[in-house]
């Protein structure tokens, strides 16, 4: 497949992204936080909304600084919307392919936009290039094939899934990108590799289950009109997966884990 087609499919569709806007530092991005202190500078690369990189302007305070790139034009608009409190803070429409600047980072951050691209690789040569000498490259990352549900969601649900998976991989996505990063770390000569578990668990009886285990009825409204466009699933299908699944969640679902590791290191 092309990167033409990598990138159509890894643009973040037009519309409403509630997804996006529930994250904070604190629940999505918590590796983060040991690194986080008052006068650094992080780069925040994929940074959707600016959800998570309001949070991380707020922890290096007004001597740091923070910038936010997207190439989402909408997302962009949308993140600074919300940044005029914090002068430390920026956005830029940009694609990490292709983003230059002459400006160091001591952190550099890339949450669950990886698994978005067919060249990973060269991404992360980009984004190493960005760290300062002595700073640290943190990727936060899914490997899809390990979600877990229990009790096993309805078929529809798992179709669709499976459709999502197929779409993603034909487009050149590895959708086992967690447990390969450590690899591509080592291959770029970073140093102090480590890996850390991030998994996202909601149980039923818990506050929050509904709306985290939602989240495959949200890509079924928000990406599956791409995957009924490209053929991967029909539109009936795509709404009987999004209605039984909603059914689950409200009478079978016990829980789900979604399976992310954050890997980090430091440039020499
Ligand atoms: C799943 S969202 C993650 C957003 C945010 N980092 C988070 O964790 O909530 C993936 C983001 O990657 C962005 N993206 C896709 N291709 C990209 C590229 N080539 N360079 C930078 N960001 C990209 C999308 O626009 C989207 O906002």
């Amino acid at each position: 497949m092309s990167n033409e087609t990598a990138t159509t499919r890894a643009a973040m569709p037009q519309v409403a992204n509630p997804i996006l806007d529930r994250r904070t530092v604190e629940n999505s991005n918590r590796n983060l936080l040991k690194h986080l202190r008052a006068g650094i500078s992080v780069l925040d690369v994929g940074c959707g909304s600016g959800a998570i990189t309001r949070g991380i302007a707020e922890r290096v305070g007004p001597q740091g600084r923070v910038l936010g790139i997207d190439p989402g034009e909408k997302l962009i608009a949308e993140a600074r919307q919300h940044a005029v409190d914090f002068p430390q803070l920026a956005f830029q429409q940009a694609d990490i392919y292709q983003f230059e600047t002459e400006e160091r980072f001591d952190i550099v951050t890339c949450a669950r936009v990886l698994q978005w691209l067919n060249r990973p690789e060269d991404a992360l040569a980009r984004m190493k290039n960005l760290v300062k000498p002595g700073g640290w490259l943190a990727v936060l990352d899914y490997n899809h094939e390990k979600i877990e549900w229990k009790l096993g969601p309805p078929v529809s649900m798992q179709r669709f899934y499976g459709a999502f998976l197929h779409w993603r991989q034909e487009a050149g996505f590895d959708n086992a990108i967690a447990d390969h990063l450590k690899a591509l770390f080592k291959q770029l000569g970073l140093e102090s590799v480590t890996v850390e578990p991030q998994l996202e668990v909601s149980r039923k009886g818990e506050p929050g289950f509904a709306v985290a285990s939602r989240i495959w009825s949200e890509v079924g409204e928000i990406r599956g009109p791409q995957l009924v466009k490209d053929g991967f699933i029909t539109e009936e299908d795509r709404l009987q997966a999004i209605t039984e699944y909603d059914q689950w969640i409200v009478t079978t679902g016990e829980s789900m884990q979604l399976y992310l590791l954050a890997v980090e290191g430091r440039k020499e």
